[in-house]
């Protein structure tokens, strides 16, 4: 029998909850929906040594979810937040002093950015952002010597691949930390723990739950440090509610199929894309035309490219919104890695915080939108397009 460790990633999805305390032999973890356990003089711990007392610290149905994805990457243990963006904040929080430097490229989701300039003017901590090219990257943290640098594997929405590797190495020998949010690759294609990350953030709103039915987050790290964490998030109250968190262990058990069979119809549609006449650039890793195809052959372990697709309409806002009205099966919506595909403006969404200026640098310009593929029909979501662009 392999240990966990040499274990596939859908086998881990699967059986790595490790729940085995139910008494009728039940082997899915159930919904414990208790606010408090009882404390008659003994303590009960959990595995982990914490007190099961009150679900604001523990709860055994967010316990199992957080096995399985410490295992999915690679971590030592893992905390299961209500939201993404709750993950992040108690990551920054946990981790940041006023006598420190952040660095996080300007390409990040808008919430990202929003909260780290929010912070460093409550704080007092430096922020420096940078821009988002692993290269320029690695320039800013030899000169500059951040503290902290937060990346996001592919750049959201026109999908920049940051060599992890790269970032990793340069942080090491400069000595600082690298918080890395793995939501747009998942685990599936990705684990940058084992590239030298100190820490991976998710948001579990999209691929791992899968099916656009909830939202919640995850830090994912070295066991001391998920120690530390873990006060943070009794602190704030951030904990994922344990329906949420059965919802989140029944989607992620399907997370590898769903990224291979999402990756593939995103391919054959950036393929579709690249060839259609109102179509100025197609944004995806995958295509051989894309400058960060031969970085994303040796980082991605499945040669799968994810399933997001942004694309540049040569007419801009105008047939850009146009497309966003007459999808029929394609729902416009801001989120991404469910079950069904989303179309989304980045400028009046994800990238709205940014200035216009370095919007149009980065290529989010007004005729861009970011395709997110679900589990339908390939020739299905091809001739929605289609229809919708004719
Ligand atoms: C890359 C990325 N990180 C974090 C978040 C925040 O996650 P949540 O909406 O679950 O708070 C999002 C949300 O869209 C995202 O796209």
């Amino acid at each position: 029998m392999r240990r966990w460790a040499e274990m596939g990633k859908a086998t881990e999805a699967i059986h790595g909850h490790e729940f085995k305390e139910e008494p009728f032999g039940a082997f899915i973890p159930p919904i414990y929906m208790s606010a408090m356990f009882e404390q008659r003089g003994e303590t009960r711990l959990t595995d982990r040594g914490t007190e099961l007392k009150y679900s604001r610290e523990e709860n055994p149905t967010v316990r199992a979810l957080e096995k399985v994805l410490a295992k999915l990457e690679k971590g030592g243990d893992a905390l299961a937040f209500n939201s993404g963006m709750a993950a992040i904040a108690g990551a920054l929080l946990g981790l940041i002093r006023r006598d420190m430097k952040l660095m996080i490229p300007m390409e990040v989701y808008g919430t990202t950015l929003e909260l780290s300039q929010t912070l460093s003017e409550k704080i007092g901590f430096t922020l420096e952002t940078v821009w988002p090219e692993t290269g320029r990257i690695v320039e800013h943290i030899v000169d500059r010597k951040p503290d902290i640098v937060f990346i996001e594997t592919l750049t959201n929405p026109t999908l920049k691949l940051i060599d992890v590797r790269e970032i990793s190495k340069a942080c090491f020998e400069a000595g600082c930390w690298v918080i890395v949010d793995n939501t747009f690759t998942t685990p599936i294609l990705l684990n940058p723990l084992k590239h030298g990350a100190l820490m991976v953030v998710h948001s579990l709103t999209k691929y791992i739950a899968g099916h656009n039915d909830i939202v919640g987050g995850a830090i994912i790290s070295m066991t001391p440090f998920i120690k530390m964490l873990w006060d943070w998030r009794r602190m704030l109250g951030g904990i994922m509610q344990p329906f949420e968190a059965y919802l989140t262990l029944r989607g992620v058990k399907t997370l590898k199929v769903r990224v291979e069979r999402s990756s593939k119809t995103a391919l054959a549609i950036a393929e579709y894309l690249e060839d259609h006449p109102k179509i100025e650039k197609v944004h995806y890793p995958g295509l051989p035309s894309n400058p960060y195809k031969t970085i994303a052959d040796k980082i991605f372990e499945e040669k799968l490219y994810g399933g997001i697709v942004a694309f540049e309409l040569k007419k801009g806002k105008t047939e850009a919104l146009k497309v966003l009205r007459r999808t029929k099966i394609i729902k416009p919506s801001p989120s991404l890695g469910g079950t069904e595909s989303l179309l989304t403006y980045p400028v009046i969404s994800a990238s709205r915080a940014l200035p216009e200026e370095f919007r149009e640098k980065l290529g989010i310009t007004e005729g861009l939108l970011r395709l997110s593929v679900g589990l339908e029909d390939p020739e299905d979501l091809i001739e929605d397009l289609s229809q919708a662009l004719a």
